[in-house]
């Protein structure tokens, strides 16, 4: 190679570097611009815990919205594949609000759109950060971590009202006395929205889940409600599946799954007993079953002591004659 050629590459490598360093002062430069003038900051580590401690956490056991004073709020916010508990909040206009927020598995985004959050949750750590909504009006959530196949699924809501409009949202939160007292029975949870909120990005709106991914809960469900085996009923298997999850590869209508099922420990018996007669009366399960009769929340508090392993839950399938 002649010199001519030499300081041709070497004139090419010199032109690379300058745009590499142009390129990197120019972000800094956006970063530093969005800081001062966006409202944007570092979201401050707060405290560190486990996902096992989230049942137990004074933040996380029952995350949501709590009220400290007028226009003053704390939110507890908790990722997980694929959701957010909880996923949509409503607040008033000028309410400055405190975020505390974690994940209970894996990395996921928390960014609020057309404002300046935009969190990392980090399974362990606890980040937190404030920010106070002067404009009415619907923001929209998204996780912007890739966080396995249903992540394009994982959004929330936070909807902010005029001081009015929010008085009139609370005031039909509030418990109805007159109505129970009359009605007898409080109604349950929702198992549809439970559904809705924490199944759905895997098992899908129509139950048929994602093929070869998540396995459906449409003819399934019943198929596994039916099976018995020498010392457990499909029906309590069931409940051991959504509180210890599972883990192994199952086949469903001739097709293999191996995805992971998660724990649904955090939600409460009378939650889990409803998005369980959802499913199994949802997409024609119903028509399947022989005889069914709806779950109780007494039922799930005497298997939620069992601490099984999602690996155990596989093994309960195998012994009821499920592949
Ligand atoms: Cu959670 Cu992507």
């Amino acid at each position: 190679m002649d010199d001519r050629q030499h300081e041709a590459i070497a004139r090419w490598e010199r032109r690379w570097l300058a745009l590499a360093g142009f390129l990197s002062i120019f972000f800094i430069l956006l970063i530093a611009f969005s800081l001062a003038t966006e409202g944007a900051h570092i979201a401050q580590p707060s405290g560190r815990t486990t996902p096992a401690e989230l049942a137990s956490h004074p933040l996380f056991a029952s995350p949501g919205l709590t009220a400290l004073g007028p226009d003053r709020y704390q939110l507890s916010i908790v990722g997980q594949a694929f959701n957010f508990t909880p996923a949509e909040v409503v607040l008033p206009v000028g309410a400055e609000v405190e975020f505390f927020l974690t994940s209970r598995d894996v990395l996921h985004g928390y960014q609020v759109q057309n404002t300046a959050i935009n969190v990392e949750l980090i399974p362990g750590e606890i980040a937190s950060l404030r920010y106070t909504f002067d404009k009415a009006g619907e923001y929209r959530v998204t996780c912007n971590e890739y966080c396995g196949i249903g992540h394009q699924n994982m959004m929330g809501r936070i909807t902010v009202l005029s001081a009015a409009e929010f008085a009139h949202y609370q005031a039909s939160q509030e418990p109805q006395p007159q109505a129970q007292a009359e009605g007898g029975a409080p109604s349950g949870p929702s198992g549809e929205a439970i559904f809705g909120s924490n199944c759905v990005a895997c098992h899908q709106v129509t139950g048929e889940g994602l093929p070869g991914v998540f396995p459906p809960l449409a003819r399934h469900a019943a198929e596994v409600f039916a099976a018995q085996g020498t010392d457990l009923a499909g029906r309590d298997y069931l409940i051991d599946v959504l509180l210890y999850g599972l883990q192994g590869e199952i086949s469903v209508e001739g097709n293999s799954y191996n995805g992971a099922m998660p724990a649904w420990q955090q939600l409460d018996d009378a939650q889990i007993a409803a998005v369980l007669d959802y499913v199994l009366a949802a997409w024609g399960n119903d028509a399947l079953l022989e005889s069914f009769t709806p779950y109780q929340p007494e039922e799930i508090a005497v298997r939620r002591g069992a601490g099984l392993t999602a690996a155990d839950v596989h093994q309960q399938r195998q012994a009821l004659g499920l592949e």
